[in-house]
């Protein structure tokens, strides 16, 4: 009898197979990733692996699944190596990868409650934990959504709802509306402006202080220039922490002002609201309890897979409105909590919750918060050393994990070429950003096996590379 592919491709013991090969090539990754066995980022540059990922599909395929993933392995950017120092991507635990495999396998949609219970109850709950640790009373609750910029986009749909009324949504504003937010914020503010029909124009950059926080006396002048323009101010943002920096913006002045001036406060802690979870470091975050809504990234501090983004509303009754729109046939009733594709930009979307549940049901609540406190402190303890080296310069104090600092030999072309030495040897992985017109060198403190002697390290390999 021939048998059908297909029907074969569905084998239990075929699955046995590869599953078991699969997860014995990961566990060889991850113990030469975290021993710092391999190139942080393999300096194949985009022309090289395209060839290596040809376009090129024959037919009958190659049935080596194992060698396309080496190859995967091979090529991919290392988060789980201790000299993983780069952008606000953690490197997942391996037990949530795990419950990510789970929720790809399963595929349960979510839209809809039917297509997704389990998701569904999972998603409510760590919801649920999640508002009340950022000091969210009864009646607080949320989604999750894919990734922080989708979150800051839906948290700023439900503030044009409740402040511009439900003509916003159907007809357009009547008059031109305006945000108030600090010019380190995130680009995904602006962009969400202009995604919403605002335009850029819309977002007023309040200045920040010496420490790039937003100057919450900068905030009025803000508001008069957009009102002098013709613009109703409908919200005000604050930053925890910012991106480039990882300052946190002083949100009891900032929810203050917003209350004066009946405005809708948004908290982007996409990066920072996992402060929350650690008892030395939650005072950064004094005053997120009188936001409207709050947008927090698992992926960034929580140690799961991407993506997977909470946006939080102390009233969850607001979380309703910001995508309020009408599709029979899938909604059939309004304001169910078990239908959450009303609530989101998605309709069909990952079983998000499955990793971050598993996490805290699996490890509880205080070791995220111990690997955030461990994480802050690291950067603060890197800062003081830098400081101690007169040819470094460092940016600002952290108040989370990131570091912006700068080698005092040259100027700004020489921090781009460190780092672009640092890359191609593969030693570690740092990214840049540009300070009040300055390049620095920047690292984000994610990986928990990075030690301080990964550090000393680094430093050695910048002089190195300053040198060179
Ligand atoms: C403060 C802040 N907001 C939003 C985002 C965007 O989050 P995502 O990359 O999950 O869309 C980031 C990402 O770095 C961020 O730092």
């Amino acid at each position: 009898v021939k048998t059908d592919p297909i029907r074969a491709a569905f084998s239990a013991d075929g699955f046995r197979a590869t599953g078991h090969e699969l997860v014995d090539r990961l566990a060889d990754y991850l113990a030469r990733a975290t021993a710092g066995a391999v190139p942080v980022l393999p300096a194949a540059g985009p022309a090289a692996l395209a060839e290596l990922f040809p376009p090129r599909f024959p037919d009958p395929g190659s049935p080596s699944f194992g060698a396309l993933v080496a190859r995967v392995l091979e090529g991919s950017n290392h988060l789980h190596h201790p000299r993983y120092v780069g952008h606000q991507v953690t490197a997942p635990l391996p037990e949530a990868a795990l419950a990510e495999l789970v929720s790809a396998f399963l595929n349960n949609s979510m839209a809809v409650y039917e297509m997704g219970p389990v998701s569904t109850a999972m998603e409510r709950s760590v919801v649920l934990f999640l508002a009340s640790r950022v000091g969210f009373g009864a009646g607080s609750g949320g989604v999750l959504t894919s990734g922080g910029s989708a979150g800051n986009l839906t948290a700023l749909l439900a503030a044009r709802q409740a402040k511009a009324g439900h003509d916003a949504w159907t007809e357009g504003a009547a008059r031109p509306l305006a945000i108030l937010v600090s010019e380190q914020a995130h680009y995904s503010i602006a962009r969400s402006a202009s995604i919403m029909g605002l335009g850029k124009k819309a977002v007023f950059a309040v200045p920040v202080d010496a420490a790039f926080k937003l100057r919450p006396e900068a905030l009025e002048p803000a508001r008069r220039r957009a009102e002098s323009e013709g613009r109703r101010v409908i919200a005000v943002v604050g930053s925890a922490c910012s991106t480039a920096t990882g300052s946190f913006d002083p949100l009891e002045p900032i929810a203050e002002f917003a209350r004066e001036h009946v405005l809708w406060f948004h908290v982007d802690g996409a990066h920072g609201a996992a402060a929350a979870l650690s008892e030395k470091y939650r005072g950064l975050l004094r005053g997120i309890e009188r936001a409207d809504s709050v947008v927090w990234d698992a992926h960034k501090m929580m140690l799961v897979p991407s993506l997977a983004t909470a946006v939080l509303f102390r009233d969850d009754a607001r979380s309703y409105e910001a995508f309020a729109q009408e599709a029979s046939y899938l909604f059939q009733g309004e304001r169910e909590w078990w239908n959450v594709a009303p609530r989101t930009l998605e309709c069909t979307k990952r079983m998000m919750s499955l990793p971050l549940y598993s996490v805290l049901a699996t490890r509880g609540p205080a070791f995220l918060g111990d690997y955030v406190t461990r994480m802050f402190d690291l950067a603060r303890t890197f800062a003081a050393a830098l400081r101690r080296e007169p040819d470094f310069e460092v940016a600002v104090t952290p108040e989370a994990n990131i570091v912006c600092f700068r080698h005092r030999a040259g100027d700004d072309v020489l921090q781009e070429r460190i780092r672009r030495r640092i890359l191609s040897d593969g030693s570690f992985y740092l990214v840049q950003t540009k300070l009040a017109d300055r390049v620095f060198l920047r690292v984000t403190l994610m990986n928990p096996l990075t030690t301080e002697g990964d550090l000393t390290q680094l430093v050695e390999t910048v002089r190195e590379a300053a040198r060179a």
